[in-house]
């Protein structure tokens, strides 16, 4: 059985009291959530060893969404696993396709962090995802396997088992178009079929989440797909009555 994962990413949104406020709101509804959907937030890095207290009370993970490629050392505004890791960080968002697209991050920078991350057992929320005109290049499989070769297919088959991944195809980011469900099974079997090709049964074990304009109204048939195993939220995770209707949905999409 695949772990169902609804995971929430603020991006740089929210100054510090407006994400108490939205932590709070969200730990109060996490009781309306079905038992075996794991919910996880990402606020900004000023917020994580705060604000967190009332999420982690309510059994929600903790989410960085970036986390340095060096260990520690002489990388200024950079912040380590190690240090995530020192105040109960449990998860990290790796590979954002802003963090590609804006920051430069390429694919051997991004082994990296999977490889540090891992080794201070903050687990790796990996994204994947074609950018618009390579769907249109009818590419995206490429592209995606790519991304899957030059980063997670290098590690050990005992790391590989403790990963996330997050299907996120770029032209479906906060751009209110998102992929249909028959677009994200598909890519989403692709992607399993890689890893199994690479790590056989273990593939089948791995949680692959969507992202890109998900909301209450198209989770449950995102969700409802066999390879589909929840969601990495935007835009919705910052409405907590919003985040907390996703995170049903993973049930009712499942049946
Ligand atoms: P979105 O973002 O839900 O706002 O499209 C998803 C993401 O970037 O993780």
């Amino acid at each position: 059985m695949r772990k169902k994962i609804v995971a929430g990413n603020w991006k740089m949104n929210t100054t510090y009291f407006e994400g108490e406020a939205l932590a709070k709101d969200i730990a109060g509804k996490h009781k309306e959530v079905p038992a075996g959907v794991q919910l996880i937030v990402a606020p900004p890095f000023t917020h994580l060893c705060c604000l967190t207290g009332p999420l982690r009370e309510a059994g929600i993970g903790i989410a960085a969404q970036n986390c340095a490629n060096h260990e520690s050392g002489a990388y200024t505004g950079e912040v380590s696993a190690a240090m995530l890791a020192s105040i109960g960080v449990q998860y990290c968002i790796i590979g954002h396709s802003e963090r590609r697209e804006y920051y430069g991050e390429t694919d051997a920078m991004l082994l990296e962090k999977v490889k540090l991350a891992l080794q201070h057992n903050v687990i790796p929320i990996f994204c994947i995802g074609e950018r618009l005109n390579e769907r249109e290049a009818e590419q995206h499989f490429e592209v995606v396997n790519q991304q899957l070769q030059k980063a997670i297919c290098q590690l050990p088959a005992t790391d590989f088992a403790k990963i996330i991944l997050a299907y996120e195809p770029v032209w479906a980011i906060g751009t209110g178009k998102t992929a249909t469900a028959e677009q994200a099974q598909e890519m989403h079997a692709y992607i399993r079929k890689v890893l199994r090709e690479k790590f056989g049964a273990a593939a089948d074990s791995t949680s692959i989440l969507y992202g890109g304009s998900c909301k209450p109204s198209n989770a449950a048939e995102l969700f409802g797909q066999p390879d589909v195993d929840g969601g990495l939220i935007g835009g919705a995770s910052l409405n907590g009555g919003d985040f907390i209707a996703i995170a049903k949905a993973m049930i009712t999409g499942k049946g």
